[in-house]
């Protein structure tokens, strides 16, 4: 066959080739575009094939047979090698779909509305922020504990009045004998009146100086306007070797003005009683009553109330004592403080049992953002949902 010819062949060869290769390099969608490209181009009516077919007419005849022949092999070789890669290319992009539009059926449902977080969980976070800034460490304890730790270590000795104050649950059945210090008789469990039975359990671990606040749920039977049988509560403790009612003191009005997010806060302190803190104290705030909720005053008027958010006082000596700890070395303050109440402050909450209805409507109103944590820096308050 001719040179030319034969090199002419051999460049619709090799530009068939290229074009392609370059097929399978592209994303199927893509590629299948450039293949029909690829097929108009070498396989059409005006292929390069084609020309040479029509040039067939023109050569002298004892070469038109080879040529003949000769295109038609190549054309069946493109054709294979089109076959080929369509196939390939077809089988590739339906394993890629296969993998992107794969279904898991096990996934959960994603509903419309994200959850919110309840205005209880969301000032325990915000207490925790604001002690952890000062040092405080966050402990936990269990819901059903003893009379030793609920009662007896925290300077209640049996028959004193104001076990009566706590309303307590015990637990039916099980019956345990009852801890040291406390009388030899078997004792039953119980849920926790107060989250001041955290102070015993680290006061017991004996890690000194303590500094930790303790957050959970306490159980009275009480239930009415203003107390619900479940409730929560943040205790807070510190002990060290020097620690005095200021100390108490400026901690608590601190608190307050990083919780609330407000320089002035009115506060006072007034004396009080628990068995387990001498002096012992309430600390209340400054507010005035608007449309059913309570709000915080900076100053104090004619028309301010004042409303009462925690107890708190110096760790008593038979405390420590029965606690393992010399009250002549030791000394520290306690508080405890209600959560819903300070979270009905805080948010305008009006009613607390709405605290506990579980009601969607009201949460999406009153619940906050679950994925913005509170902190100091960026401010307590996240988004409101
Ligand atoms: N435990 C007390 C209560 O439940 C609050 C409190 C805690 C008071 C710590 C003083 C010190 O009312």
């Amino acid at each position: 066959m001719d040179a030319t010819l034969s090199a002419e062949l051999e460049r619709v060869r090799q530009d068939f080739r290229t074009n392609l290769t370059a097929c399978t390099k592209e994303r199927f969608e893509r590629a299948n575009i450039a293949l029909e490209e690829v097929r108009t181009r070498f396989f059409g009516k005006k292929s390069a094939l084609q020309n040479l077919l029509h040039k067939l007419g023109d050569l002298p005849p004892d070469q038109r047979k080879g040529f003949g022949a000769a295109v038609n092999l190549l054309k069946q070789e493109m054709l294979r090698a089109f076959e080929q890669t369509q196939s390939s290319l077809e089988e590739q992009s339906g394993a890629q779909r296969l993998e992107v539009e794969r279904l898991d059926s096990t996934l959960p449902d994603r509903p419309q509305h994200l959850g919110t977080l309840h205005p209880t969980g969301q000032v325990i976070e915000e207490v925790i922020a604001v002690f952890g800034d000062m040092g405080f460490r966050a402990v936990e304890g269990p819901d059903v504990e003893d009379d030793f730790h609920n009662f007896v270590a925290l300077n209640f000795p049996p028959d004193h009045p104001a076990r009566q104050m706590h309303d307590t649950f015990y637990l039916q059945g099980e019956k345990r004998m009852a801890s040291e210090g406390s009388s030899p008789s078997s004792e039953p469990w119980l849920l926790r009146t107060h989250t001041s039975p955290v102070q015993v359990r680290t006061m017991l671990e004996g890690d000194l100086p303590i500094r930790i606040i303790a957050p959970g749920r306490c159980y009275r039977s009480d239930s009415d306007q203003t107390h619900t049988p479940m409730f929560h509560q943040v205790e807070g403790l510190v002990i060290d070797e020097r620690t005095h009612f200021g100390h108490l003191k400026s901690c608590l009005s601190a608190f307050v003005r990083a919780f609330f997010e407000q320089d002035s806060v009115c506060v006072r302190f007034r004396p009080s009683y628990f068995p387990f803190t001498e002096p012992s104290a309430e600390m209340d705030v400054a507010c005035l009553r608007k449309e059913g909720a309570l709000e915080l005053v900076a100053e104090v008027s004619p028309r301010s109330d004042w409303l009462e958010i925690l107890g708190c006082g110096m760790v008593h000596p038979n405390v420590l004592r029965a606690c393992n700890l010399d009250p002549d070395r030791y000394q520290g303050f306690a508080f405890g403080m209600g959560v819903e109440r300070l979270a009905m402050l805080k948010y305008g909450i009006a009613d607390l049992r709405t605290m506990f209805e579980g009601d969607v409507a009201w949460l999406q109103h009153y619940g906050f953002s679950p994925l913005d944590a509170p902190s100091l820096l960026r401010g307590l308050r996240p988004q409101a949902c």
